[in-house]
């Protein structure tokens, strides 16, 4: 029913073989014959989650699963108003267990491992993918191994890995040095590779377009804004809106829109430059740790996506991802990690660039909760008042300025 195919050279690998990119070096896509998958909105009624759409997924046996997906699309008119939009939702991906998109990708993924008879499951991470294997691998009963750019993941997601049993390694060197270190521990020690290179992560994700078109009745956005790191996300969304529409289950695509922070954005340097393929960064930096990423291992299929789609790719700076941010938790009560933020940054730049159009109906993906990273919130929010233990002070520091 499904094999997975180089995007470049086509060649085709069987669905059995534990393989994450072609011989060639290009990235594998899973490709079903659409012509044996007979799905009708009817066949689509009930509850979201991600294994609602099971019959668009690669797998064969019973889920490992903590009831992932199902997160709400919210509008939010306070945020649209002051962009000067007038149709805005998000979807807050950080309202998965683990408390970010990544689960949708790791029940897939760990399923996976389990179906081909994996020991062991690795990956490298700036913190949502490690705390997710780790409990994704805890749930299964599979050992986890999770290497992290020391220093730079946010405590949330350090004690999520820590506390669900993952071998947590912490590398003297970024994300970038950790993936190439863990996709040779893969090979040599029969590990498997759980990072978005590998392509059942991505089916995973794809489920994020099925519930957005699925909560506005069988409709897509005109475009999608979200965060871009190793850009992973933003092409399994993509795949996931064209197979719906294959499907003949929506009539559009959404103009796919990827946001980088400015410290870390070799994806929107090759849009600008009109160039085929992203040039690395050496040391990149910024506040929102989940994507300071200076060689994303998905850009080609990244920039496929956002090219066809007739998208875009912006920078935020740090401070514009921070504003965002608390706009987000005060104007709307939406509590999202600084990553995440970064979508509504991008929306309103792109606005203020003119680049949206008024008039479009915009969906935001928050990719990871506010809880993931503490530390930063105490480190822009002012600190509680320490007052006596009177009515009187208490009084006094509630209508103080
Ligand atoms: N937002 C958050 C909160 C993330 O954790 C990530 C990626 C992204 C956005 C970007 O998604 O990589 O698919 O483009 N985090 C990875 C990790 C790299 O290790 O947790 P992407």
């Amino acid at each position: 029913m499904y094999h997975l195919e180089c995007i470049q050279c086509h060649k085709k690998y069987s669905a059995k073989e534990v393989i994450y990119t072609c011989t060639c070096g290009g990235l594998l896509d899973v490709i079903y014959d659409y012509s044996q998958i007979n799905i009708t909105k009817n066949d689509l009624k009930g509850p979201l989650s991600v294994w609602k759409y099971r019959a668009l997924l690669p797998i064969s046996i019973d889920p490992v699963s903590l009831k992932e997906g199902g997160t709400p699309l919210y509008r939010v008119d306070r945020i649209a108003k002051s962009i000067g939009l007038k149709d805005v939702y998000v979807k807050h991906e950080g309202m998965n267990p683990t408390g970010s998109f990544k689960d949708r990708g790791m029940t897939v993924g760990v399923t996976k491992a389990i179906e081909l008879g994996m020991k062991t499951v690795a990956c490298a991470s700036t913190g949502n993918t490690s705390a997710s294997l780790a409990v994704y691998g805890a749930r299964a009963g599979v050992p986890a191994v999770v290497l992290l750019p020391s220093g730079k993941v946010a405590l949330g997601k350090l004690a999520q890995a820590l506390m669900h049993g993952a071998k947590v390694l912490s590398i003297r060197g970024n994300f970038d040095d950790a993936l190439k270190l863990v996709r040779d521990l893969c090979d040599r020690e029969g590990f498997y590779l759980l990072n978005s290179v590998n392509p059942y992560r991505l089916e995973g994700q794809k489920t994020i377009a099925f519930e957005i078109a699925d909560q506005l009745g069988w409709k897509a956005p005109d475009r999608l804004v979200l965060p871009v790191g190793n850009a992973g996300n933003i092409t399994a969304i993509y795949k996931g809106f064209k197979e719906l529409k294959n499907l003949g289950l929506i009539d559009s695509v959404p103009k796919m829109t990827g946001i980088q922070a400015q410290g870390a954005s070799p994806v929107v340097t090759a849009i600008r430059n009109n160039s085929a393929a992203i040039t690395p960064e050496g040391h990149p930096e910024t506040i929102a740790t989940a994507i300071r990423i200076g060689n994303p291992v998905n850009s080609i299929k990244a920039l496929k996506a956002i090219r066809e789609s007739g998208g875009t790719a912006e920078t935020v700076t740090d401070e514009e991802i921070i504003s965002a941010q608390q706009e987000l938790a005060y104007l709307e009560g939406i509590g999202v990690e600084p990553a995440s933020a970064s979508s509504i940054a991008g929306l309103r730049k792109l606005v203020n660039l003119g680049v949206i159009d008024k008039d479009e109906i915009v969906a935001c993906v928050t990719t990871g909760h506010l809880l993931k990273d503490s530390e930063h919130v105490l480190s822009v929010c002012p600190r509680p008042m320490e007052i006596d233990a009177t009515i009187e002070a208490v009084r006094k520091a509630v209508f103080s300025k």
